[in-house]
């Protein structure tokens, strides 16, 4: 009989991946996803640890499974309770400790073990059944194994037109701030050959776009076969996965302003599937906090970057992510963010108040910005930001661009998907032109989509890519 897996997923793209892997390590064990957790045979709950409430948020969604559990105790069934991803990595025993109904803590880099560890987690519920104090009793797995999890995960399952693909984990940056380097460990790229593999695996199933994700991504150097001496970058990977017939959109995140080398700034001019877009996180404009943040690059450096890849390819916008009120911002320096905001008009952008993280080192730091301070801060950036947001979706008004229908639309008739740029787009049009791209002609911008037409009915696919290229 099937059993029913809920996951909640919390956190960046990573983790969304990582939850279909765990979803498909756990398939063969006859475990089928829900949407709805109380009725679920195992819920898993994939966290994040970026900023701080995550872990009380964690503690309070645990709580109210636990209610769940009890229920379906009392009825002689049961519900498994995982705690997987960042939290589970920081404060895994904590975890155990504060929750003790949870089965099992695993890490971000041991999700291949999950048949192992729900195998073990259901032994000890049997004496717990028998009256047996649970405490103690859950199964934690946090380690960083020396085999990567990646050569011991089964084929990849897709959902949809549009696929995310771990391409590169962990982070050997340290910027300050971040609890990345601890809770994912250190940069591990997959070989070349393998990407490709999963690449295909998922045209074969209906994908068009792919996301290749990476807490780094950029920084990816992989071996080009499993023995092999040779090793790529990102540009050249990217390079491979266009000769894939089928896959038509390329995108990548998150990259990092140091690793954006020449080979990758080429792909740009000649990927025709990577899109013209680009997510490219700066944090800051002063060269200050960017030095005390430890990014390893001036403002001037990453307006540099831009500059060669707007050149390699005209018409590329930029998103990006900020942080107001780190230890030391003054008022210059935040109005430097706001200039580099103002030269740069990124078309999107995550904008967040510095949260210390206990274990990093900004968190030692004196000088913390006051409360009322940050938020006032935030305010002014997020203003600036939604002006040129708004402004860029205006100006495509009139526009034609390749959309790929990926979703029904809120209104019957309704299809929806994302532009080149990450805007959502809806358009009323036929059933059949779902998973396709087609060309559409904008016609409205509203504050968080856009609405269009069919520019081209009759030739939807084939008037848009131009030898290969997408005409965007
Ligand atoms: N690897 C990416 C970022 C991953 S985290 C990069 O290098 O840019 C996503 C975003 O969360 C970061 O870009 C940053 O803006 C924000 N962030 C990370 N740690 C934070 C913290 N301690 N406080 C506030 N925002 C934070
Ligand atoms: Fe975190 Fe910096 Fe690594 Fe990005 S590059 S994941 S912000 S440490
Ligand atoms: Fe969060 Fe971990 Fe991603 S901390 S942002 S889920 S890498």
């Amino acid at each position: 009989m099937l059993k029913k897996l809920h996951i909640k997923t919390f956190g960046c793209q990573m983790n969304v991946y990582d939850s279909q892997r765990m979803s498909d390590v756990l398939a063969p064990l006859g475990y089928g996803a829900t949407d709805i957790a109380e009725t679920a045979d195992m819920i898993i709950l994939n966290t994040c640890h970026i900023r701080e409430k995550a872990a009380e948020k964690l503690y309070s969604e645990l709580g109210r499974y636990k209610i769940s559990q009890d229920q379906r105790r009392a009825q002689g069934s049961d519900i498994l309770i995982a705690v997987a991803g960042c939290v589970a990595q920081a404060e895994g025993a904590e975890i155990m400790r504060r929750a003790p109904h949870v089965d099992i803590v695993l890490g971000p880099q041991t999700y291949h073990r999950l048949p192992e560890m729900v195998a073990q987690a259901m032994r000890a519920r049997d004496v717990k059944s028998n009256g047996t104090n649970r405490r103690g009793q859950g199964v934690l797995d946090i380690e960083f194994p020396a085999d990567p999890k990646f050569d011991f995960l089964p084929d990849v399952s897709v959902e949809g037109p549009s696929a995310f693909l771990s391409v590169q984990e962990g982070c050997d940056k340290f910027c300050t701030f971040c609890v990345v380097p601890y809770t994912r460990g250190a940069e591990y790229s997959r070989n070349v050959v393998d990407v490709v593999t999963e690449a295909r695996h998922m045209v074969e199933r209906g994908v068009r776009e792919i996301t290749l994700l990476g807490q780094n991504v950029n920084a990816y150097r992989g071996q080009r076969g499993s023995r092999s001496r040779d090793s790529a970058g990102l540009g050249e990977l990217i390079g491979e996965l266009a000769n894939i017939d089928g896959l038509d959109l390329i995108r990548y995140t998150t990259s990092h302003p140091v690793d954006m080398d020449e080979k990758l700034i080429q792909a740009h001019r000649d990927v025709g599937e990577l899109v013209p877009f680009l997510h490219l996180p700066v944090q800051s404009g002063s060269d200050k906090i960017l030095q005390c943040m430890n990014r390893r690059h001036s403002r001037d450096d990453y307006l540099r970057v831009i500059e060669k890849l707007v050149t390699a390819r005209p018409g590329l916008k930029l998103s990006s992510d900020f942080i107001v009120g780190f230890p030391g911002e003054s008022d210059a320096d935040f109005e430097a963010t706001l200039a580099l905001v103002r030269d740069v008009r990124f078309i999107q952008a995550f904008s967040f108040i510095y949260s210390p993280r206990p274990g990093t080192p900004g968190a030692l730091l004196a000088d913390r910005v006051p409360n009322d301070i940050q938020s006032d801060r935030l305010t002014a950036l997020q203003e600036l930001l939604s002006d040129h947001q708004r402004a860029f979706n205006q100006s495509c008004v009139g526009e034609i661009m390749p959309v790929l229908l990926d979703r029904q639309g809120r209104k019957p008739g309704q299809l929806a998907g994302k532009s080149p740029y990450m805007q959502a787009v809806h358009v009323m049009a036929p059933e059949t032109l779902l998973g396709e791209i087609v060309e559409l002609r904008i016609f409205e911008a509203l504050p968080n989509s856009l609405s269009a037409v069919l520019a081209a009915p009759e030739a939807a696919r084939s008037s848009m890519l131009e030898n290969g290229r997408l005409s965007v």
